[in-house]
């Protein structure tokens, strides 16, 4: 007989973003007429950069050709594509880093989604809350939780991150085994400085832990200072894992391509208290379970580092950030709190007075026909906040913040 992992049982119903598009297409289904702005899922809206338009065409055209055609690639990724990674994502950082450091893979929510499979079970996780629900969700139905109980896990350490704390979260009381961590984050829209993520590092070396650090949307920062990689962190190499994606920066969200970073210096502890590195580990699981990215998608994605690539992606990011602003200026304008939206393409806001996050998600889906995402679904602390993203076009942005002015009548 069959049985089920009954940790899938512990999870909420349906995840985040699929209870949001059940949602929407309801109330579609009710008010067809209804002309709905999409700012909820962090999806961009942009196409595909020219240049990597051209690689893709270019890499089309190899495979018809028997000369030229490729079938199974490397599991890691192709070298032409982690080289250029390499030279131009962290050496220009200062960081080093060897070829095979980096891992290409079909995108950052598989990759941090199965990371935790090389850790065992036993491990203490930390995560900030809010936090993006991929990595709580994947440590759930591995049974690293415990159970729900008024609306956390018991067996999981959360950070709470909110206005009172400036979104910093606090080192934890109890030891953890396992941190994540997301700059720019994803939902706040926040960022950490190089001092505070200096504090984790410092932690992890002093604890044994390691950070399981998201960077899916560093090509969003905009103001000097704030780190775009862990490593620039002295001894982060040691300690961290570091995930980027081409989704957020060349728009290939539908393309799928990402990368993560393992450095050969990370271990962890067998069971008899010896130390072990994670990049074998993993590449022992990628071998295993994965093909690697297709040759067209890593053509593609290695013309984003030409100088038009480069240049083509600023522009995306400058298209974005702009609604960013506008988001920002627009809801300030009627006097709410507003946080993130300078280094990052998410706006946080607090709800206005007598709503929660799921009611204020109504009220903009009913009386402005705007979607975005309730603070509450990220975790018990984003409860009272509310996600907008700047992904949108520049048209609907802007007309979508009119709409709050005026139908939000604070
Ligand atoms: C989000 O809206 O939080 C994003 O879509 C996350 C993701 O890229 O999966």
């Amino acid at each position: 007989m069959a049985v089920i992992n009954e940790n899938y049982l512990k999870l909420p119903g349906s995840y985040l973003f699929a209870e949001i598009a059940k949602r929407v297409a309801t109330f579609k289904d009710d008010n067809p007429k209804a002309n709905i702005i999409r700012l909820g899922i962090g999806d961009v809206t942009k196409p595909l950069p020219e240049a990597v338009i051209k690689g893709l065409h270019a890499a089309v055209d190899e495979m018809a050709d028997a000369r030229t055609f490729r079938g199974y690639g490397p599991e890691q990724g192709y070298a032409f594509l982690i080289e250029k990674i390499i030279k131009t994502d962290y050496e220009t950082l200062g960081v080093t880093l060897a070829v095979d450091e980096v891992f290409v893979s079909d995108g950052s929510k598989s990759d941090v989604g199965n990371i935790q499979e090389i850790f065992g079970v036993n491990n203490k996780v930390a995560i900030t809350d809010p936090v993006y629900p991929v990595y709580l969700d994947t440590n759930v139905m591995a049974g690293r939780s415990g159970q729900l109980s008024s609306g956390k896990f018991a067996g999981v350490t959360y950070l709470t991150c909110n206005a009172g704390n400036n979104f910093i979260p606090a080192l934890p009381e109890e030891k953890v085994d396992i941190i994540y961590l997301c700059y720019p984050n994803n939902p706040t829209g926040t960022t950490l400085s190089k001092a505070e993520l200096k504090k984790w590092v410092d932690y992890a070396k002093a604890n044994g832990s390691i950070i399981l650090y998201d960077a899916a949307y560093e090509a969003y920062i905009q103001e000097p200072g704030v780190p775009h990689s862990i490593y620039e962190i002295e001894g982060a190499k040691d300690v961290a894992i570091e995930f980027r994606t081409f989704s957020k920066n060349a728009g290939f969200t539908g393309t799928r391509c990402a990368f993560t970073v393992v450095p050969k210096s990370v271990m962890a502890f067998t069971a008899d208290g010896s130390q072990y590195p994670l990049n074998s580990l993993w590449n022992r699981r990628q071998t295993t379970k994965f093909n690697g990215v297709p040759y067209i998608i890593q053509k593609g994605a290695e013309a984003v580092y030409t100088p038009e690539g480069q240049q083509q992606i600023k522009e995306l990011i400058s298209y974005y950030m702009a609604n960013a602003k506008t988001i920002r200026d627009g809801l300030k304008s009627i006097g709410l709190d507003v946080f993130g939206g300078v280094n990052a393409p998410y706006i946080w806001l607090k709800t206005p007075q007598g709503y929660d996050s799921w009611s204020f998600f109504d009220k903009l889906l009913t009386d402005a026909h705007i979607v975005g995402t309730p603070g509450a679904g990220f975790g018990p602390a984003g409860e009272g906040y509310f996600r907008l993203t700047a992904f949108g076009s520049q048209e609907s942005t802007k007309e979508a913040i009119e709409r709050i002015k005026v139908k939000l009548s604070l």
